[in-house]
This record gives C-alpha cells, structure tokens and sequence, in this order.
C-alpha cells in the first residue's frame, strides 16, 4: 500500500469537491430530514449544527490530517503512528461493510421511483399505501436493490472512477439547484408555515440524549466521518492545500444540501399529511411518501420528480461507489486476493446482508432485533453504536497518544490553523466525555434498561 506512489488530488477545488461527494448523498436527502422530523424538528437541526462547527470539525481536521501526514489509509496510518492502536483502522473498517449493504437496498427504492416516474406512473406514488405495498413484497423491492447494488458492483469492477468524478462535478451543482427549487416551491405550498416553523424553531422540551446521539450519529453519517473515508482522502491531498478552509467548505456544502433536503419535506409532511407525530414519526419512509405530493401538486411534476429522482440516483450510486470501494480495497490488501475476487466476495457477502434488510419490510416483518427492524438495526448499529466508538477511540488517541501538536503541525503546514483552541478543547475533553455518556445512555435506553 505505501510503496506505490500515491496519486493526489490536483488542488484545492478537486479535493473539496472529491471529499464532498462522498460526502453528498442519501444521508442529507434521505435520513437527515426522516431524522429532524422524528427528533423534534428546530431543534435536531439547532444541536446537528452545533455538533457539526465543534465535533464535526474537530474530528475531520483530525482524521484529514491523519492521512495526509502518514500517506495512508485509516488500517495502515492507525498502525503507523501507534501499533496499539491498529485495531482502531480496523474497526473503522468494519463500518462501511455494514452500511453498504441496507444503503443499496435504499438505494434500490430511488431506483424504483425514478423508473415510476419515467415510465409514466409518476402520480400513483403519491398514492399514501404505495410506498408501503411497494417494500412489503418479495420480488420488486429485491429486484430493484440487486440492480442498483450490480451497478454499483460493475463500476467498482471497472474502476471507471475518473468519468464518475467528471459526472459529479456537473451534476452536484445541478442537485443544488434543483434543491433549492423544490424547498421554496415547498415552502411557498399553502399550509407550509406551520411545518417551516416546527423546522426553524427549536422546542427545548423536546431536547433529551437520544436527540444528540441521533444527530451524532447522523454528522458522522453525512461528513463519511469515523469510518477512516477521510484518513484515506487526506492521505491524497498536497500539503500546499489549506486543510482547515477545505474542512469548512466540506462543511457548508454537505450541511446545506441536508438543510435544504429538510426544507423540502418537513413542511410538505404539514401540508399533506399534518403535523401528527405518526406522520412526521414515519423515519425511513418519509422522503418516498411525501415528495411524490409536492411533485403531483406542482405544474410540470413529473419532469421535475424525474428530474429530481436522476440526482438522488447519481448521489447514491457515487457514494454507495466509494464505499464498496472501500471495503473491495481491504478484501483484496489483507485476503490477498485479486480486485475482481475481491468485488465478487463483498458482492455477495452485501446480497447477503442487504435481502435482511429488504425482507425485513415484508415476510419477516416480525422478526426484530431489540426491536427494530433488519434495516433500522444495521443502521443503529453502525451511526449509533460503531461510529461513536470509533469517534471516542480517535478522539483518546489524538488527544492523548499522538497529542493535538501532532495534527496542529500537519495543519500549519499549509497555513495558520485559526481554530486550533477549539480543536484542542473538543479533541481532549468535550469529545470523549459527551460521547461517552451519549452512547452509555442511549444503548441503555434502546434495550428498555433506563429511560432518560
Ligand atoms: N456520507 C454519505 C451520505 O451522506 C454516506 C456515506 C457514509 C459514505 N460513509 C461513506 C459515502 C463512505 C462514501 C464513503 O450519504
């Protein structure tokens, strides 16, 4: 892995852009919206940003500057600065081989509508029990995520990733448009204002651990945090490129798009369906029940739903990419194995993994894990329980092992490091201690033992 000379990104708009395309994709239009109407809307979104300028900054500086100073990715670069610590590399590792799998299976729905609208069917997903018929059976849904996980497989297979990144570089700024297109028509709906205010105006009685643990889980989600994506993107960055103005523009973009995403469809779910807890409670659901209204009441809804569908395609399939292509790249370091084997291996191995997942919302809709279904547990199990831990470990390791000095010097590099005071106090203290206590309670609450 180290002897090869590594390619590096070619400045400072490539890195930010490669980074936030990763970053960029079901997770801000998919789950940050399902995520703010269920925790409480203002103020999901009131602790998601205050996470994101501390914890979240904190944790990508780190993680970035990991890379870029040891050249390689989270396995090899955990090892290099302290052998004890290896296992961290790898537990990060484990994270996208969990995700990929029910990712697809998302993944697989988008594709589903996407094809209804096309096809000409756009209006019977507006329907409130086709989304629900549509996951329940057997067939389709499992046809459709075996599809996009092929695609995925074929890409991964081909490494066609220069076309991909050329792709995103046009349709990323096209997403934002059309983003920011469909939240004011949303917004502008009759009826909307209540759903704008339960968005924007944080309830603080709604406040409890459960809803930072959620958004926690949710920043590492969205920024690809914690799972050693950004090690292995910082070790291709020149150290000429500022890394503390590139984290902040990862930031703002990522963080936009979910903004945007819940612009769109928190104050539809008022319009169409009330502000009932049941109804903005829906979670995984919410985006494929209630954007097909506010396609079907729009002039021109079909196109823009088609429209739109083609874009949340194109980020899935670029971020479902990246992470088989993660975890294609381990199979074949460390099983020795050539790449195709090595895509064929978590191929199935994600088959696998992924038809739980899909079954799950039909015939085995009565078999839960602590009560949750196959879907909803792969997800806890990675954005609330793995991810924090691996948080928690990095946070200890750069706090005390390697010691802030160590990422602030690989920082100064390329420049002045303006927020180096924050860093230190969120790596050393806020960071192990809150997440600590957010994981603790929480585990304890999703197994009924304490209730806070
Ligand atoms: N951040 C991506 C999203 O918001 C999902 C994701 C998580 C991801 N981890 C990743 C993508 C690793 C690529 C690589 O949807």
């Amino acid at each position: 892995m180290s002897q090869e000379k590594r390619s590096s990104f070619t400045g400072k708009i490539g890195f930010v852009l490669a980074a936030a395309g990763s970053a960029v994709g079901l997770g801000n239009i998919w789950r940050f919206p399902y995520l703010a109407a269920k925790y409480g809307g203002g103020i999901f979104l009131l602790v998601y940003i205050l996470l994101a300028v501390t914890f979240g900054f904190a944790l990508m500086i780190a993680e970035i500057a990991i890379g870029r100073k040891t050249g390689l990715s989270a396995i090899g670069a955990f090892k290099l600065l302290n052998k004890k610590f290896s296992f961290l590399g790898w537990l990060a590792a484990i994270i996208p081989a969990i995700i990929l799998p029910y990712y697809s299976v998302i993944g697989g729905w988008v594709a589903k509508y996407l094809w209804s609208f096309i096809s000409g069917g756009a209006f019977q997903t507006a329907n409130d029990t086709y989304f629900g018929n549509f996951i329940s059976q057997t067939g389709e849904p499992i046809s459709w995520f075996i599809l996009f996980i092929g695609i995925t497989a074929l890409i991964v297979l081909c490494g066609v990733e220069k076309g991909i990144e050329k792709v995103s570089k046009i349709m990323m700024p096209v997403l934002v448009v059309l983003s920011l297109f469909i939240a004011i028509y949303s917004v502008c709906l009759p009826g909307a204002s209540e759903g704008v205010k339960y968005y924007l105006l944080p309830d603080f009685s709604r406040f409890s651990a459960t809803t930072v643990l959620a958004a926690l889980g949710q920043l590492f989600y969205s920024m690809s945090l914690a799972m050693g994506i950004m090690i292995t993107y910082g070790s291709y960055m020149k150290k000429e490129v500022s890394l503390e103005a590139s984290v902040t523009q990862i930031e703002i973009f990522d963080t936009g798009i979910a903004f945007l995403a819940g612009m769109m469809i928190i104050p539809a779910v008022f319009v169409f369906s009330g502000g009932t807890p049941e109804a903005l409670g829906k979670g995984p659901s919410l985006m494929f029940v209630t954007l097909p209204k506010v396609f079907e009441s729009m002039t021109g809804g079909t196109v823009v739903g088609a429209l739109f569908f083609i874009l949340v395609f194109f980020a899935a399939l670029t971020s479902s990419i990246s992470l088989m292509e993660t975890v294609v790249s381990i199979v074949c370091d460390k099983c020795k194995v050539k790449r195709g084997v090595s895509c064929l291996i978590v191929f199935i191995f994600s088959v696998a993994l992924g038809l739980l997942s899909t079954l799950g919302y039909g015939i085995w809709s009565e078999v839960k894990i602590i009560g949750l279904q196959f879907l909803d547990f792969f997800d806890f199990i990675s954005n609330s329980v793995l991810m924090p831990v691996v948080a928690f470990f990095t946070s200890i390791f750069v706090g005390y092992v390697i010691k802030p000095k160590t990422i602030a010097d690989e920082v100064e590099i390329s420049g002045k490091f303006k927020r180096k005071a924050l860093f230190e106090v969120v790596i050393k203290y806020l960071a192990p201690v809150c997440i600590i206590l957010i994981l603790v309670s929480s585990v304890l609450d999703a197994f009924g033992i304490f209730k806070i």
